[in-house]
């Protein structure tokens, strides 16, 4: 199995957990740091709907907030609840500028799972060009 598939799978475990009684679409995200660990997270929704927060982010915050600062790449899985995933689950905008604050644009990569089975890689700079980024607010 290639690297990517396994951490594919991890982001296909995490999804199981999503919270998602409002929009039924559940999504699941595993981020790899640069040491091999691995972070996983699901969709978290409210009934006020805007405190939801999504799986890349959710992944992200447990990551930081355990001491984790140096990321390689993350695998996201989302879909429809109770079904197999149909198409690929790009980030939200929300999500890529949080990645954005401690992910290289150049280096850090994200890992869309397509229904199929298959996945396609983007960078981060990639789906978040021209980014506005902590060394902005250096100048
Ligand atoms: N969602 C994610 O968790 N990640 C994404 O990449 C896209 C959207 C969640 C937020 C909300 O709970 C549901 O999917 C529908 O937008």
């Amino acid at each position: 199995m290639g690297d990517e598939n396994r951490l594919i799978l991890a982001a296909a475990e995490a999804r199981k957990f999503a919270y998602a009684p409002y929009s039924h679409f559940a999504v699941g995200a595993a981020l790899q740091t640069k040491d091999g660990g691995i972070y996983t997270g699901c969709n978290i929704e409210s009934a006020s709907y805007s405190p939801t927060n999504c799986a890349e982010r959710t992944a992200l915050f447990k990551a930081v907030s355990e001491g984790e600062r140096r990321f390689r790449r993350i695998a996201i899985v989302g879909g429809r609840q109770g079904r197999p995933p149909e198409d690929e689950c790009p980030p939200c905008g929300v999500c890529r500028q949080a990645l954005r604050e401690f992910c290289d644009p150049a280096a850090f990569l994200v890992i869309l799972a397509s229904g199929s089975g298959g996945f396609r890689v983007f960078t981060l700079e990639q789906l978040l060009p021209q980014a506005f980024g902590p060394e902005n607010l250096n100048g």
